[in-house]
């Protein structure tokens, strides 16, 4: 399973990308809007310098005919730029021409098995399931999760899984159990990954020991 960070953070992003262990990196209008004052294009493009593999940049038009305008400028920022478009109808027209012209989608906001089977029939280059919008509103979301990569296998549909909404550790576990292709994790997520008290004891007791070698 590939780690792409689900963070519009610049630091983040910087401290994670020197672990070498990030593959790629998803944005979305909430996230950016935490970066106050941050342009949504520079960040895009300086993501695109410090990462190289897809990096997801949403769109804001509701409309087939504005997404898939501001999805043709954004493709234009890097190669490595993925469009993330909501799973409604018109993001589903959207993808179909944007995927007809070789523009790389991830279809965002997914909460079910139908809704990922008709991401995947529109051409979608990625499907994010949110499991953890899914559990908080009492959902399984791994089991959504489990469903669509099971789904997608039974007709070798291309569409790659991106497990998002991770809360916790447990689900980024839960995430690579059910099959899912990526899991997109916040950067918090990603330290408490790396986190171990044995390995933190094992490694003060070496140096100790090391320090009082004769
Ligand atoms: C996915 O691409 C989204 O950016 C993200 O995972 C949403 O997570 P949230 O439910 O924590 O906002």
């Amino acid at each position: 399973m590939r780690i792409f960070l689900d963070t519009a953070n610049l630091e983040e992003i910087r401290q994670a990308a020197a672990w070498g262990v990030v593959s790629g990196v998803t944005t979305n209008p909430s996230l950016m809007a935490k970066e106050k004052g941050a342009d949504f294009q520079e960040t895009i493009r300086e993501i695109c310098s410090l990462i190289d593999g897809p990096i997801s940049a949403e769109v804001t038009a509701l409309d087939t005919e504005g997404m898939i305008a501001q999805a043709r400028d954004q493709a234009k920022w890097h190669r490595n730029v993925v469009i993330k478009v909501p799973i409604t109808p018109a993001g589903l027209g959207a993808t179909k021409v944007l995927s007809a012209e070789g523009i790389s989608t991830n279809l965002t906001l997914c909460f079910s098995t139908n809704q990922a089977l008709l991401a995947a029939a529109a051409g979608a280059t990625y499907v994010s399931p949110f499991l953890g919008r899914l559990d908080d509103i009492g959902h399984d979301g791994i089991a959504v999760v489990a469903e669509i990569v099971s789904v997608y296998k039974n007709y070798g549909l291309r569409t790659q899984v991106i497990a998002a909404s991770i809360r916790h550790p447990l689900h980024v576990v839960a995430a690579a159990k059910a099959g899912a292709h990526i899991a997109t994790i916040p950067y918090k997520v990603l330290t408490q990954m790396v986190e171990h008290p044995l390995t933190k004891n094992g490694l003060d007791r070496f140096m100790a020991d090391w320090a009082s070698r004769k």
